[in-house]
């Protein structure tokens, strides 16, 4: 471990031999800590048990959901009649076209809570940045709250909270990142905050992309960016504390919560985000159209593909190298690349085995994974909504990304996954020839196991179930307790 003993002190020694050390908070020891984050994330023996072969009549977990450390999302809820008023203070809401992962998130969670009787009440504003009035769909009521620029304007949107919460008051607060603010959150007893990317996660990437910009080092030295990073984390341990419940949508980043940012075990939970099963299917039929469609030749030996923006902290600069490489020792192997982006024109002078689709309309996307054999993600920013691993694996394929832990310890827990490499060329030529050794029979299967373990874990309805439990237990303890008669 690089994980140095004699600056920390042992925090407590679990029965299961696993020992956690507390640390002081110092910037020297918050640089060792990145530099060996992937020592710090200690796996408990619950993090294995999710595995898509654990079946209910194994272990199951009873007791107090707020004890739990692995995902809500796993366990199955149970229908309940109480019913909930909530407010949401989000960033933005889709209104135009196109919106973006974050958007679409909020919409997918909050339409699902409101459809199943919930009282939804979010204080946000139009992604399109136009003026608009509120919408109200059944028990979804969305506040527009918008400043000049078509930002929230965050007193605007307390003031409209305050406003609903007087004619009748809200059951619990609930806020995408910072999208209340922490001095407003510190005054509100009842709030819980989702977390979609932590400092730690970004001081980490930024980590790996300065390595990668300048390998050895020399002139200009270290990015501003990466330099502005480690007050940022200080500035995010020290407010944290200010939102009593937290959700971190990856076991690491509840990991990192607990222990580097010294939240209370009890007020960090893990709920995972899902996406709309329905439109992420298994069909190779449509992906051999797919195939067709997009001149891909009917003798290639196997297909991969990339989807995304085509920007350099999207890891293309190193998959474009890598493929290049890996193209003239394997000449059937094909790339085909979804989205726009500067790396586009690059990917299009690689060759006949690569073809550049442009940017693809979302109904396109499930057609485009099933075209493919192997999905890869080499992505540098381990923060965020980036859900196209999850909508490649509900179609059944199996992926090639990057090591961060938060893919490691929640998407692709082993080998039977797929594949996952350091950020580096040499990493990833290495983890692309084990694919290609492997051959398509073995990726198929990878791919069906991908796809059992995306669907008992990222679907919509499994986080919807699991917010609504979560906004239920914490209103009453009662439903804390899991299971209970009513859960399945
Ligand atoms: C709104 O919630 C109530 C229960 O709180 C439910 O009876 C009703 O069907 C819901 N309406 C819609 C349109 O979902
Ligand atoms: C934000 O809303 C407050 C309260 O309604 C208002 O006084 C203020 O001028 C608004 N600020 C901007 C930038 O729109
Ligand atoms: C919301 O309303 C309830 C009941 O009227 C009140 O007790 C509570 O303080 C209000 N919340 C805020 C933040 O003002
Ligand atoms: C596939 O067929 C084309 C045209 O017949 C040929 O030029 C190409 O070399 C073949 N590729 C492979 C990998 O066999």
């Amino acid at each position: 471990m690089g994980w140095k003993k004699p600056y920390c002190k042992p925090r407590y020694a679990s029965s299961n031999s696993h020992k956690l050390y507390y640390c002081r908070t110092s910037l020297t020891i918050l640089t060792l800590a990145l530099l060996f984050g992937s020592a710090v994330y200690v796996f408990t023996p619950e993090t294995r048990f999710w595995e898509p072969g654990f079946l209910h009549h194994e272990a199951r977990y009873r007791g107090d959901l707020r004890d739990l450390n692995s995902p809500w999302n796993k366990l199955c809820f149970g229908p309940t009649s109480e019913k909930l008023k909530i407010a949401v203070f989000s960033k933005s809401w889709p209104t135009g076209p196109s919106p973006g992962g974050m958007e679409r998130h909020a919409s997918t969670l909050y339409s699902a809570l409101a459809s199943r009787g919930h009282k939804i009440h979010v204080f946000t504003a139009p992604s399109d940045r136009q003026q608009r009035s509120e919408v109200k769909e059944g028990n979804l009521s969305v506040h527009f709250a918008a400043n000049d620029h078509g930002s929230v304007n965050f007193s605007l949107a307390y003031e409209m909270f305050l406003q609903e919460n007087g004619s009748g008051d809200f059951d619990y607060v609930h806020t995408e990142s910072v999208s209340l603010p922490y001095w407003r959150a510190k005054m509100l007893p009842k709030v819980a905050v989702t977390w979609h990317g932590i400092w730690y996660e970004i001081m980490h990437s930024k980590l790996f992309q300065e390595l990668l910009a300048n390998p050895n080092g020399l002139f200009p030295g270290p990015t501003t960016e990466l330099q502005e990073a480690m007050p940022r984390l200080l500035d995010e341990i020290r407010f944290f504390s200010s939102y009593s419940q937290h959700i971190c949508i990856s076991n690491s980043a509840g990991e990192v919560l607990r222990n580097i940012y010294q939240l209370p075990q009890r007020n960090v939970h893990v709920i995972l985000n899902g996406v709309d099963e329905k439109n992420f299917v298994f069909d190779p039929e449509a992906g051999l159209r797919f195939r067709k469609k997009h001149g891909v030749p009917s003798n290639v030996s196997l297909v991969m593909g990339v989807a995304g923006r085509l920007v350099r902290d999207k890891g293309h600069p190193l998959l474009y190298e890598a493929f290049s490489s890996i193209a003239k020792q394997h000449p059937g192997v094909f790339l085909l690349v979804a989205g726009s982006g500067p790396w586009s024109k690059r990917y299009s002078e690689l060759g006949p085995n690569v073809r550049v689709l442009g940017a693809l309309e979302p109904y396109e996307l499930s057609d485009f994974y099933n075209a493919l054999d192997l999905f890869i993600n080499p992505t540098l920013r381990p923060q965020g909504l980036d859900l196209t691993l999850i909508e490649a694996m509900h179609c059944g394929k199996p992926v090639l990304t990057t090591n961060f832990p938060s893919i490691t310890g929640t998407v692709v827990l082993s080998g039977e996954y797929g594949y996952t490499f350091s950020p580096n060329v040499g990493s990833l030529v290495e983890a692309l020839n084990l694919a290609i050794r492997d051959g398509l029979k073995s990726l198929q299967e990878k791919g069906m196991f991908c796809r059992k373990h995306v669907l008992s874990m990222f679907t919509a309805s499994k986080m919807a179930l699991a917010y609504e439990r979560f906004f239920l237990c914490m209103k009453n303890s009662k439903y804390c307790q899991y299971p209970l008669p009513t859960d399945c």
